[in-house]
């Protein structure tokens, strides 16, 4: 009766179940996992939420297929405030209501049913979700702990096949807190542009440097046709208001035609999953990020990366296998 793409293990695997027994017996856990802002000690002014949504131009209803335009231009200046990017145009910006549905938006442009994504591991478990969602096949590609997290340059071109669309990046890698380097985005592009595949870069905690350091974002990379996901939900630490949005960069000709082609998807899409209405606010939202909230994360994310580091992956994943 069902489709075989639902076909996922309902029951909690070992993991969980081994967290759950302990909290059940009272212990205190230290969840290194978590990625909710909310549950993480961020919390957001909630003046500056709270007026964002008072917004009375918010009872108008004016969906667009790429997000309000005014809304596209306040994502531009929250690049050209926190990251000195001067040149992102809004067209190159398409508006959705979440990071998980920009992937569903890329999937969608760049597969086939059965087409391939190169994905980081470790890294973010609803890849597997998101590509099975979109009939496409998530083929790992390892990073590797060696004085910092790396990508694995030889086992990803081992990795690329005749199906591979497309390869992943997550900019700092959750869980790992690595960001792609400028000599590994070179080789990234490199290599993207050799097997002809485009890059998604996930920068949903591009803001979450343990030094409170801003980081480059790829939301200008030039070379390989680029897809730059981001949103309010984790930038802003507001995970209950997901409005999210998708860069896209690279060669002209192609990122004219993949921002029509979005616009399509978008369109059809929107008329379901809409979340127009906080495209309003949207400025306001996102003014939380300053430099005195970067640093106050990057306080928090320094304990969880120094924490990670004493993390045995292996023996975790092997214990998942063998769950
Ligand atoms: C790497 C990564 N990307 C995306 C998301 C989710 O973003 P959104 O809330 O916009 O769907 C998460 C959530 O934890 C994440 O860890």
């Amino acid at each position: 009766m069902f489709s075989h793409r639902t076909n996922w293990r309902l029951s909690p695997n070992a993991l969980t179940r081994a967290i759950e027994d302990m909290r059940a017996s009272g212990q205190e856990i230290l969840d290194l996992t978590v990625s909710n802002p909310t549950e993480a000690g961020i919390h957001p002014d909630p003046e500056i939420v709270l007026a964002a949504l008072a917004n009375p131009e918010a009872m108008r209803y004016d969906p667009q297929p790429r997000g309000l335009l005014e809304a596209r231009q306040a994502v531009c200046h929250y690049y050209r405030e926190s990251h000195d990017i001067f040149d992102l145009a809004p067209e190159r910006l398409l508006l959705t209501t979440s990071t998980s549905e920009a992937y569903s938006y890329v999937f969608r442009l760049l597969c086939n049913p059965g087409e391939e994504i190169l994905v980081p591991k470790p890294s973010y478990p609803l890849f597997e979700f998101l590509a099975g969602l979109a009939d496409v096949k998530p083929v790992p590609y390892p990073l590797l702990y060696d004085h910092g997290w790396q990508i694995d340059f030889d086992s990803l071109y081992k990795a690329a096949t005749r199906q591979s669309r497309a390869v992943i990046a997550v900019h700092p890698n959750n869980p790992t807190g690595s960001y792609v380097s400028a000599s590994e985005a070179a080789a990234l592009n490199a290599f993207s542009l050799d097997y002809g595949l485009a890059l998604i870069v996930d920068e949903v905690f591009l803001d979450y440097a343990h030094d409170g350091a801003p980081r480059n974002s790829f939301v200008t990379n030039a070379d390989a046709l680029t897809f730059t996901l981001s949103g309010v939900s984790k930038i802003s630490a507001l995970p209950q208001m997901k409005l999210a949005w998708v860069a896209t960069s690279g060669p002209q000709e192609a990122v004219t035609e993949a921002g029509a082609r979005l616009e399509i998807i978008a369109d059809t899409q929107s008329e379901l999953e809409s979340q127009w209405v906080l495209e309003y606010p949207i400025q306001l939202l996102l003014q939380r990020q300053q430099a005195g909230d970067r640093i106050e994360r990057g306080r928090e994310t320094k304990q969880c990366h120094t924490a990670l580091l004493q993390i045995d992956f292996e023996a975790v994943s092997d214990s998942m296998r063998r769950s």
